[in-house]
């Protein structure tokens, strides 16, 4: 099939690149002209595993091209993906305005019939408004179809290729016939459905992801108090199939480009039809306040006293493998600690430089590798469980600390792993450790 995708970020580039994988003619389309002459150099403007490799080997079998021009893409196929960005605004709401403004320019440029599929994440009745506007611009015929997303970071090719289901949304047989047709290599769970459902399924299910991590947060909370593991809590529950293992690890609450934007946008979207989704409020206000449980312990092991105190921070992105920093963890308790007149020293493998482009270069202590982060400091933080931090000798990593303080906020390490080591060690919802033995279980009053 002849596929224009339009937006180059995560899920455009991505998806482009996996429907040529799957022998499809695709052009890619971007409005930033420094994207496109680099896709056009062998270069990609995201980090993500395997992609540059996926890009070159397509762009060389002819079955993949980059361009500025929207027009003449769109001109010469016959299925026009959007996946442009849908940032959100203030108040937590989806930025249309770039999805409005390619509807318009697609509006322009069609020259027959044209399946157009929404695969940016947009609030329920979006499509509809789209299909209007468009036709309010053009007469030829066209459908209109919601096809969202469901890849993660990190592991983004894997998903795409090898998706849990794809979702078509249509009003229209034929359309929805096409789009089952292009998909059905990847999976045989294609749920076709209206176009309403199928954009509420993509934020019930972020919304649902979201709820689960919450949950174990605050398990973990309880099991800190009552002396519990919630390592082993949340394996128990995992094994019942209803619940199922994963979203259950504890850590520093959710970050990324989708669950902040997506559970604040549904918030809103439920209030605009009258109904306040109060679960999901309590989701995201939990998961705020779990990323400052990181400063808690601190000033519980300082004595509320972190002025003048060294803090080592290892891990800056939202979750490994990626460079993204958006919403990241990491932003707000860096933030914190600065303000409180903390020294700040902070590496992460690959996303320093799109951190330091949105937190500012200034106030920290930027290093290049774990041990010359931890390096004379009072204590160290793990914020993200990159590979090469679970690597590292713990008995080097205590001899460069000035103190051998480790708060560990993603539970990488276990017990056996401190074992003859003199680390005071919290983590998150396990008893914490100090110089290796388990400190004394509260007492419990009921
Ligand atoms: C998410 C959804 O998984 C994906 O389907 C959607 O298309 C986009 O949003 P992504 O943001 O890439 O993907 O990351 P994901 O791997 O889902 O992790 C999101 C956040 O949750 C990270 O900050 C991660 O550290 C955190 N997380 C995840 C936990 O704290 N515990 C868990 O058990 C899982």
């Amino acid at each position: 099939m002849n596929i224009t995708v339009i937006g180059t970020g995560y899920v455009g580039l991505v998806s482009g690149v996996c429907y040529a994988e799957l022998g499809n003619q695709v052009i890619c389309v971007d409005k930033d002209p420094r994207k496109i002459a680099m896709l056009n150099a062998g270069g990609i403007p995201i980090y993500e595993p395997g992609l540059q490799e996926l890009a070159a080997a397509n762009r060389e079998a002819g079955k993949l091209s980059f361009t500025g021009d929207l027009p003449s893409a769109v001109r010469q196929s016959d299925i026009i993906i959007i996946a442009v960005g849908t940032p959100p605004l203030p108040n937590g709401e989806a930025n249309l305005a770039f999805i409005d403004q390619v509807a318009l320019e697609i509006a322009e440029a069609m020259n027959g019939y044209k399946i157009i599929a929404v695969k940016s994440t947009v609030p329920v009745g979006t499509n509809e408004r789209l299909a209007k506007l468009i036709r309010s611009k053009s007469d030829k015929v066209f459908d209109s179809i919601s096809l969202p997303e469901f890849l993660r970071e990190g592991s983004a090719i894997g998903d795409t290729l090898h998706p849990d289901r794809i979702i078509v949304g249509a009003e229209c047989q034929r359309a929805a016939d096409t789009m089952t047709e292009l998909h059905k290599p990847l999976t045989e769970h294609i749920v076709v459905t209206d176009i309403r459902s199928a954009e509420m399924i993509k934020y019930a299910s972020n919304a649902f992801l979201a709820t689960k991590i919450s949950f174990i947060n605050e398990i973990a909370n309880i099991c800190e108090k009552v002396g519990a593991d919630v390592t082993k809590v949340a394996e128990g529950m995992g094994y019942d199939k209803r619940i199922g293992p994963s979203f259950l690890k504890a850590g520093i609450g959710y970050g990324g480009s989708c669950f902040p934007k997506d559970t604040s946008a549904l918030i809103q979207i439920a209030g605009h039809v009258d109904y306040e989704f109060k679960l999901l409020r309590s989701v995201v206000e939990v998961n705020q306040g779990q990323r400052f449980n990181v400063i808690r312990k601190l000033e519980n092991i300082f004595d509320g006293k972190l002025e003048g105190k060294t803090v080592a921070v290892w891990g800056l992105a939202f979750k490994p493998n990626t460079d993204d920093v958006r919403d990241s963890p990491a932003l707000e308790i860096i933030q914190h600690l600065v303000d409180n007149g903390v020294k700040v020293k902070a590496y992460d493998p690959i996303a320093m430089e799109s951190f330091q482009a949105l937190f500012g270069k200034e106030g920290v202590e930027w290093c290049h590798g774990a041990l010359e982060t931890a390096r004379d400091a009072d204590a160290l933080c793990l914020l993200t469980e990159w590979d090469e931090f679970a690597k590292v000798d713990l008995l080097q990593l205590q001899n460069v600390l000035r103190q051998p303080i480790l708060i560990d906020g993603r539970n990488v390490f276990n017990e056996e792993h401190l074992l003859g080591t003199d680390f005071i060690y919290y983590s998150v919802g396990r008893p914490n450790l100090n110089q290796g033995v388990k400190q004394q279980m509260p007492v419990l009053q009921f």
